[in-house]
Formats: C-alpha cells, structure tokens, sequence
C-alpha cells in the first residue's frame, strides 16, 4: 500500500510511545486518524497535537481487554470515516520488569490475564472488528499487529507468551489474505529495546485484577534482571525509529518488521538455527545445557 495521503488509519495506544509516534508519521504523510487508548487525558493531548498537522483526528477512549469496547471503536471509525485503511493493533502492556523472568508456577494469575488479555486478546478482537468491514469495502488495506522481539525468543512468561501468540496469528492472517488474493495484507513488528513508557505500564492495570506477585525476596536474580533491564530500555531506540519501520513496512509490504538491536536479533537467529539442527534451547546467559556438553 503505496499511497498513505488522505487514507485512515486506526491506532491502538496510540496515546504514548510506539502508537503516538506512529500517529505522528502517518499524519505527516496526511493520514487521518482514529486514536484510541485506554488512557483518556493523554489521548486528548496526543490528538490536539495530531491535529495541529492539518488531518482529521477521532478520538475514542477504548480498552482493548473488552471486545464490546474494541466494536464500538470500529462501529465510530466506520460511521466518522466510511472506511479504514490500515489498523495498527498496538496497544500492550507488560508487567513489572520482574515479572519478565518469572517462572510460570510463580507470580500471580492476573499478570498473565491481563497480558494475554491486552496484548493477546486486544489484537484479536482488534482484527475481528476491523477486517470483516475491511474485507467488505473492498478497498486496499493493511492489518498491522504489534509483537515484539520477545514474540520470536522464548521464556516462560505471559509477556512472551502473549507476543508468540501475535506473531502467530499475524502470520497467518498474511497467508490468509494472500491465498484470498485479497486488497489487505498484513505485518507483524518486533520491536527490540525501544525508549517508552511500557515498564509504567501499571498505571493501567484494572483495579479488579490482582497485583504482580513480588517474588524478589525468594530470587536476587530477578531484582538484578529488572534494574537491568530497565536501564537497558532507556537506552533503547527512540520510539520514532519504529514509527519510520512500520511506514516503510506498510509501503513495501514486509510482513516481518523487525526495528530491534543487532544483538537481539542474534539471539532470534540463534534459536531457530538451533531449533533445525535439533538442539536443546540456549541458556539465558549463553552457557551451553548439560545435554551439550
Ligand atoms: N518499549 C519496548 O521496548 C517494546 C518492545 C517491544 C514491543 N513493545 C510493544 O509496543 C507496544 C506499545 O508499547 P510502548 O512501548 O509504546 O509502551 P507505552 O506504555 O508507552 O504505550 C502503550 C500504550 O498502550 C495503552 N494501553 C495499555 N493498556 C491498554 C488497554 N487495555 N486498552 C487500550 N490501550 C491500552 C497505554 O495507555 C499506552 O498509551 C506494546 O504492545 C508493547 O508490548 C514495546
């Protein structure tokens, strides 16, 4: 999909971070836009911002969790635009940096209900209210679904476990589409360490859910993992960097869009080599298993 100018794109947490600074960039390419995010002041001040560029802006305060909230999102997308031409499922939360190295009989249920249930399930009702009506008008169009680099690396967590489950089903949507040789396409972004506000991401946390289990005192390691990896994403890329990707990614129809570190990558390139020559997964810290040695 070559031509962005005058077309509309919805944007899930489109109020900060990756979706914000995409919004920017398709509205500098003249798009139109429809923001939602759960967030409703921060949505207000992205979309004033937004509108200071001369495109039309709908803003709808929608919580991805709630499949009734993402239908209404579409319903007012539909009725304000007539049609929708890309749809960035981008909204994610994750928990506490902690909880990305807990083991799944620890920490608590509800981080994993709310993961999967934004990240996961977000982008699923996200695809079932948008593409049936896409399909309809008939118009050319792209579903972009955001993943991460932990969607293609594999831990134990529901961080990891939501993104394999985005790549997965973004991918065959991809298939799906091409074998309909239909008007719409699809990409997956796999974002590496990116510069947001996602490890704040409990600001959003609905009060009925329980909290992250603190599982410091029975594992040093985690502490030392999270203060890590929370200094390692504020040296991370700027957010724009993905926005630029998912414009060229759309443009050029790549499915896999990949804006992440070299090293991270590495790590991707090293599980699946490994996986085809049938040995048993990498260690965390690159020490080979007892099995290889
Ligand atoms: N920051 C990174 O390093 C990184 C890396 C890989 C993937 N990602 C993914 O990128 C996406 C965007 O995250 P970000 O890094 O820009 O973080 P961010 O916290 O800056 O932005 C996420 C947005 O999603 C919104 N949101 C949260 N729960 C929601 C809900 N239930 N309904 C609607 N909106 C909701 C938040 O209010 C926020 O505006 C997420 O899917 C995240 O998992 C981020």
């Amino acid at each position: 999909m070559n031509e962005l100018k005058d077309r509309v794109a919805v944007i899930t947490g489109g109020a900060s971070g990756i979706g914000l600074a995409t919004a920017q960039r398709f509205a500098d390419e003249g798009m139109h836009l429809v923001l939602a995010d759960i967030e409703a002041a921060a949505l207000e001040s992205a979309a004033d911002a937004l509108r200071s560029k001369g495109v039309d802006v709908l803003v709808r305060r929608t919580d991805v969790m709630s499949e009734e909230s993402v239908n209404a999102l579409a319903d007012a997308a539909f009725d304000h635009f007539g049609t929708v031409h890309i749809v960035f499922n981008n909204a994610g939360v994750a928990a506490t940096a902690a909880t990305l190295r807990s083991r799944a009989w620890e920490g608590s249920l509800a981080d994993w209900e709310w993961t999967m249930g934004v990240n996961f399930m977000g982008v699923l009702y996200g695809v079932r209210a948008f593409v049936p009506r896409m399909l309809a008008n008939g118009d050319e169009g792209h579903i972009v679904n955001t993943a991460s680099v932990a969607g293609l690396l594999t831990a134990a967590n529901p961080y990891n476990v939501s993104k394999h489950g985005v790549v997965c089903l973004t991918e065959g949507m991809y298939l799906d589409f091409k074998e309909m040789d239909s008007p719409l396409s699809a990409s997956v972004v796999c974002p590496g360490l990116i510069n947001t506000k996602i490890m704040e991401a409990e600001r959003n946390r609905p009060s009925d859910l329980g909290r992250s289990a603190d599982l410091t005192e029975q594992r040093p390691d985690v502490q030392q993992f999270a203060t890590m990896f929370v200094a390692a994403l504020k040296e991370g890329y700027g957010p724009e960097v993905v926005a630029d990707h998912v414009v060229d990614g759309i443009r050029s129809d790549r499915f896999y869009i990949l804006p992440s570190q070299e090293e991270l990558l590495a790590r991707v390139d090293q599980r699946f080599q490994g996986l085809l020559d049938r040995r048993n997964p990498t260690p965390r810290d690159g020490r080979p298993l007892t099995s290889d040695r």
